[in-house]
């Protein structure tokens, strides 16, 4: 017999940065501080990510461009690839996202692509603790609370 299964993804959106809580803005602005030192001149598109550690510790990442486009590599995956190469051991607790086009902070929050979201997956499943995920803009703001919300059906197995 056919059975129908719907989603259900919970994410809260706030309108600017000073109604999240402290810790959260702490690692938007780190997230800003690095976008602003992405290398995208192909694109003029930057973007910064910051992780919180369950150690405590941050860690970023910007969109590092390279002429051979497809050479290049986003933010997040930057970010999560070098946290998993500097401190394997630890789960990443929180993700912050910002995007900004020709020096402007967008105005809607960046949603990460489709290859980002397989690697954020994976590494909240390495993690075993759940990874919130705030993706920024300048006038709506919105918190997933798993990164597993952002890709429903992944790939997981071999
Ligand atoms: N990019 C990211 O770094 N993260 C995203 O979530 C979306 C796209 C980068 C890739 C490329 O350098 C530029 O933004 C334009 O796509």
């Amino acid at each position: 017999m056919m059975k129908q299964q719907s989603l259900h993804i919970v994410t809260r959106i706030f309108g600017k940065l000073g109604e999240l809580p402290e810790r959260d803005i702490n690692l938007v602005n780190r997230a800003l501080e690095a976008a602003r030192e992405a290398f995208a001149p192909y694109s003029g598109y930057h973007v910064g990510a910051a992780l919180l550690l369950a150690g405590g510790e941050i860690v970023t990442g910007n969109n590092q461009e390279n002429v051979a486009f497809p050479s290049g590599l986003c933010a997040e995956r930057v970010a999560l690839f070098y946290a998993g190469s500097r401190y394997p051991g630890l789960a990443v607790i929180r993700m912050a996202i910002v995007a900004m086009k020709d020096g402007i902070v967008q105005e809607s929050p960046v949603t990460p692509c489709g290859a980002c979201r397989q690697v954020m997956i994976e590494q909240e499943s390495r993690g075993g603790l759940p990874m919130e995920v705030i993706l920024y803009g300048s006038r709506e703001i919105r918190v997933i609370e798993r990164a597993a919300d952002l890709l429903p059906f992944p790939f997981i197995h071999l």
